[in-house]
């Protein structure tokens, strides 16, 4: 059957896979919560729409980190894609390509990054910070002898979160898959142990907890890329980020693969953009599945978003199936844009939004004032209002 909203691939693509890459795929760490949080926190963003606007071509371009895209979606850095399918990073550049949106290639790529540039799209380096200094400062410059226009530095991994699906697996790189930029192609990560994550140990092992604010001055001075910081969720972090001069932040709980306890993305996102006041990019991801997410994330003020699962999920099927991902999604984007009366991107962060009231098993909860605490307060005690344009008062009752 063809699929006809990004959910359909996920379905395809857990038949196809093995267990254990399907897990390492699809989990969250504990209990998974933050993940969960993540689609409720989406589900409960309510757009009003606008109307007689003679938004009739809506055009979702714009550009990303200085660059052009066809639409505000870059491809999230995902480590390890041959796992998917032998193209692995090459298949997923090509799409991104096709479909004029950035792709995050990352550090821990199976394909080295000089392959990748060589297919032609925009590229984006994902750096973890490693212990060895040299090796970062060797990738920086391979980053930029590839061409990459700018380098994302992942911030919300000082170690990996307790991801309980793969150490019950007790989840190994099979031996096609390899760290193409690791010397060693992170030999810990394809040891297998019962009840123990090898990528989990090899993260352990390889990268460095220490990271600080003085070490991204130290990145800052020996790069001219425009630097991308991803994972930050606190808006006093956002402001320290704009304050050193960052080009861009991706709000985000990595999927809800990191801190299970995390604030969902999407909740986190208006007190960020309200604190960076428009000094650098914001971007989103963590839960984003459709056009219609992508529209709600530029309503509550972001930039752009990232698209994570999704593109793994068309992966099963090559290059085509994440082209039919992208397409798909810009399909739904440009189908929402007309439904909401926006003609382009600075007209979706012109809407209105609703937040519905927290799951019922929050009520009477301190949550929901955790929740609010640094994000416009609800109005009342089931609902809020709020608008990213100081016009914004129209609309709602
Ligand atoms: C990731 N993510 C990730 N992030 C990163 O900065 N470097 C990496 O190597 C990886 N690797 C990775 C592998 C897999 C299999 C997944 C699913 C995710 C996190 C990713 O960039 C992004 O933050 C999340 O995927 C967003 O959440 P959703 O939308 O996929 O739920």
């Amino acid at each position: 059957m063809t699929p006809v909203c990004l959910g359909d691939f996920e379905v395809r693509a857990r038949t196809l896979l093995p267990k254990p890459t399907w897990d390492f795929i699809a989990g969250g760490s504990g209990a998974e919560l933050t993940m969960r949080s993540n689609r409720a926190a989406f589900d409960a963003v309510r757009v009003v729409p606008r109307v007689l606007r003679g938004a009739a071509l809506p055009d979702p371009a714009g550009r990303l980190c200085g660059t052009p895209a066809k639409m505000p979606v870059a491809v999230a850095p995902m480590a390890y894609q041959r796992l998917v399918h032998p193209d692995g990073e090459l298949a997923v550049a090509r799409a991104a390509r096709e479909a004029g949106v950035p792709m995050a290639v990352a550090m821990l790529s199976s394909v080295p990054i000089e392959q990748i540039s060589a297919v032609g799209a925009t590229l984006w380096f994902q750096l973890y910070w490693l212990r060895d200094r040299g090796l970062m400062e060797e990738l920086v410059g391979r980053a930029e002898a590839a061409g990459c226009r700018a380098l994302t530095v992942t911030v919300d991994v000082m170690r990996m979160g307790r991801r309980l699906r793969d150490i019950r697996n007790g989840f190994a790189l099979p031996p096609h898959v390899a760290a193409a930029h690791l010397a060693d192609g992170a030999a810990a990560a394809s040891v297998h142990a019962d009840e123990r994550s090898a990528v989990a140990v090899h993260v352990s092992l390889t990268f460095d907890p220490t990271l600080s604010w003085r070490d991204l001055a130290w990145l800052r001075e020996r790069t001219r890329l425009p630097l991308i910081l991803k994972g930050i969720l606190d808006h006093r972090d956002a402001a320290m980020a704009a304050e050193m001069g960052v080009d861009a932040i991706v709000v985000s709980n990595h999927g809800g693969r990191q801190f299970d306890g995390a604030v969902a993305a999407i909740d986190a996102l208006p007190a960020v953009c309200a604190a960076v006041a428009g000094r650098c990019e914001v971007l989103l991801d963590s839960g984003v599945r459709g056009g219609i997410d992508v529209l709600k994330a530029l309503t509550l003020g972001a930039d752009g978003v990232l698209l994570g699962r999704p593109v793994l999920w068309g992966l099963v099927d090559g290059e085509d199936g994440v082209t039919r991902v992208l397409s798909l999604l810009r399909e739904e984007l440009i189908d929402a844009m007309t439904q909401v009366g926006c003609h382009d991107l600075p007209s979706i962060r012109d809407l209105a939004h609703w937040r519905q009231e927290a799951p019922a098993e929050h009520d009477n909860e301190s949550y929901a004032d955790g929740l609010w605490s640094t994000a416009p307060r609800p109005t009342t005690a089931s609902r809020s209002f709020s608008s990213t344009s100081s016009s914004g008062s129209d609309g709602h009752s």
